[in-house]
């Protein structure tokens, strides 16, 4: 698969896992494509931590779910329908999740590039996903990003330390298919813009405030 191909079949995934857990070859690999990221200073500033005790994986679904609840509670009825179906996990179906750090004092304290601006660390961390996303459909393996979590929770959950940020939790495990449009896209949350209103020559447009569709 080359790389196009790969960043067009990505999918979000949560209810296409097959229910397998994925075999330490194919998991590492993924964790090297991810660990091969660009980032600031190169700093490498994450850490990956590999969740597969069905407990941890149930104690954590159990927290998402009230999350969940939370958000949908804040919604107007009609937002709250388009909600409904929608599957915002699949924590335990993937059975593996990659719980990713990102710990902002690896590298000391001059890191080359992050001295003007601080977010590059977590952008870092980003790539480093964005790149295990990637290694994971090329290899027919499904990734979903869950962010419906308090971070005191995970990193309690996990053992994280305090002075460590936890930036994401990754189901990840084989799945049935990959689907073509992605679920919010499916079931009208919010659909992907024309690239063609979001490139702009010389000057950021005015006037362009973000709206609830
Ligand atoms: C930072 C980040 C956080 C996300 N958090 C969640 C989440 O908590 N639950 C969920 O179902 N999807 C989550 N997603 C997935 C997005 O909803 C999904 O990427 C988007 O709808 C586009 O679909 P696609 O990835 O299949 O192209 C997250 C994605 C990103 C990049």
């Amino acid at each position: 698969m080359d790389v196009f191909e790969a960043i067009l079949r990505r999918r979000d995934v949560r209810n296409e896992f097959a229910g397998e857990v994925i075999d330490d070859d194919r998991l590492l690999r993924i964790l090297s494509a991810a660990h091969s990221a660009p980032s600031v200073g190169n700093t490498q500033p994450w850490d990956f931590v590999v969740v597969q005790d069905p407990g941890t994986l149930a104690r954590f679904a159990e927290h998402v779910g009230d999350c969940r609840e939370d958000f949908a509670r804040s919604l107007p009825e009609d937002r709250k329908d388009t909600l409904n179906p929608i599957s915002i996990e699949g924590i335990e179906l993937s059975r593996t999740g990659v719980v990713v750090t990102y710990d902002p004092t690896r590298g000391g304290t001059h890191i080359l590039g992050r001295h003007t601006i601080d977010e590059t660390g977590h952008l870092s961390v980003a790539l480093a996903i964005q790149n295990l996303w990637l290694a994971a459909t090329a290899e027919g393996i499904g990734v979903g990003w869950v962010s419906f979590y308090r971070e005191p929770f995970l990193r309690e959950l996990v053992d994280v330390p305090e002075h460590v940020h936890v930036v994401a939790w990754l189901c990840v495990g084989p799945v049935t298919r990959l689907q073509t449009v992605p679920d919010l896209e499916r079931f009208g949350w919010r659909q992907r813009r024309p690239l063609a209103e979001a490139v702009h020559r010389e000057r950021y447009p005015n006037g362009d405030v973000g709206s609830d569709r």
